[in-house]
């Protein structure tokens, strides 16, 4: 049987992960990786977190299941965070929540249950998206699309163009949107785009899937969420996915949710059993340590505002080491304008240098970046920034 197997190239970043610690130069910058870094390199565990895990092991009492839908404070709490309290949809009880292994657990049940409703439903993907959307829907049995987003030369989102292709979308089927901080390319929505894209799938009964990632660090908890908010206020059915490993650092603990908005009370009864149904079939019950953290933080006012503290630095470290290195950029004078790096949200941009660029970044100056040219603005720090800019100035200049 396993005769058949083909051998799967492996992920391209992960190889350049192995040439960065193969590479011995003290001077080497990594800014391939895909977690969030603080000014020492450290993906560090949060205070919030080392805290409310202490009291989750000393109130520990049993290592039984926890429920297929996962804890229930963590469900709370994540309907919370995603549409703030007293939005209609929960109000209305129209919002079926599971806590899921990750964001790409949630994206995994969402599409299971897309699939289910309709097996030849189709969801539109932004060009670039994140990679691992293409396998885990696929997985699924959903068929896939794309449609054009980030307008590589003007650095920008194509929005004409984005609308043009969601205004063909049919009826019933699904356009995948990441709710902020772009992942690969860095470039949102603003609320106006929000807006007109609720009324593109309003009016063409498109289905908002939103993945939903790195709220809180755009521009902040409440501002990141507008898409969110407004697709569950405007539309009868939306997808959304949310995922706790970068705004709670809980990457390795796999903590996410998946939430779906109905457009009625009985029809999120049936939405809610097969989500539980669905995630029966893929891994039967949710890992609990990580969600039991979330949950401990956000229903402790304390820990809440800790959290709240430790997350607001992280994204102003963000913002700020997009501003520093434009700004170290446009001091060295390079024919590119990078102004675009500050004004983009999250952890990943496009540098929008060419393969060879990027190459030669890596053999020439030890610093490692995929050949998209994405970066992950986290890898740099104050030691290291000039020693970058001097270095992308340099590949340009050749
Ligand atoms: C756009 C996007 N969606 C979802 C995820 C899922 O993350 P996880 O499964 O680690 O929660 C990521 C992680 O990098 C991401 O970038």
């Amino acid at each position: 049987m396993l005769d058949t197997l083909k051998p799967i190239p492996p992920d391209a970043i992960l190889g350049i992960m192995v040439l960065y610690r193969a590479d011995q130069a003290p001077n080497k910058v990594d800014l391939s990786v895909g977690v969030y870094q603080d000014e020492a390199g450290r993906t560090p565990v949060l205070e919030c977190v080392k805290r409310a895990e202490g009291e989750v092991y000393s109130a520990e009492d049993s290592k039984t299941y926890v429920g297929i839908a996962g804890n229930p404070g963590f469900n709370r709490g994540i309907e919370e965070l995603l549409f703030g309290s007293g939005h209609p949809a929960l109000a209305d009880g129209r919002v079926a929540t599971v806590q899921t292994p990750g964001g790409s657990g949630g994206l995994s049940v969402a599409a299971h249950l897309m699939h289910r409703a309709n097996p030849d439903t189709r969801v539109w993907l932004s060009k670039p998206s994140w990679p691992n959307h293409l396998p885990l829907l696929r997985l699924a049995g959903l068929r896939l699309e794309h449609y054009p987003y980030y307008d590589q030369r003007a650095k920008r989102v194509d929005f004409e163009a984005m609308a043009d292709a969601v205004g063909r979308i049919g009826s019933g089927d699904s356009v995948l949107i990441h709710g902020c901080c772009h992942n690969p390319c860095g470039a949102d929505l603003s609320q106006a785009q929000w807006q007109a894209l609720a009324d593109l799938c309003e009016r063409h009964g498109v289905v908002p899937f939103i993945d939903f990632a790195y709220q809180g660090l755009a521009e902040g908890l409440e501002d990141d969420a507008y898409g969110v908010r407004l697709m569950a206020e405007r539309l009868p059915e939306v997808v959304i996915v949310a995922s706790c490993s970068k705004n709670f650092g809980l990457y390795r603990e796999r903590v996410g949710a998946v939430c779906v908005v109905s457009p009625d009370r009985e029809r999120n009864l049936r939405v809610a059993s097969n989500l539980s149904n669905i995630a029966r079939g893929i891994y039967s019950m949710p890992p609990d340590h990580g969600a039991a953290i979330v949950a401990r933080i956000l229903s402790d006012a304390g820990l809440k505002a800790l959290w709240m503290e430790e997350l607001e630095e992280m994204r102003l470290r963000l913002n700020g080491l997009r501003t520093l290195l434009a700004d170290k950029l446009a001091e060295r004078g390079t024919s590119t304008d990078f102004s675009f790096v500050a004004n983009e949200r999250g952890m990943f941009s496009f540098l929008g240098i060419s393969r060879e660029q990027v190459i030669r970044l890596r053999e020439e100056f030890h610093v490692y970046l995929v050949e998209s040219s994405r970066i992950n603005v986290a890898g740099i720090n104050q030691r290291n920034v000039d020693y970058v800019a001097d270095a992308i100035a340099a590949v340009l200049q050749a």
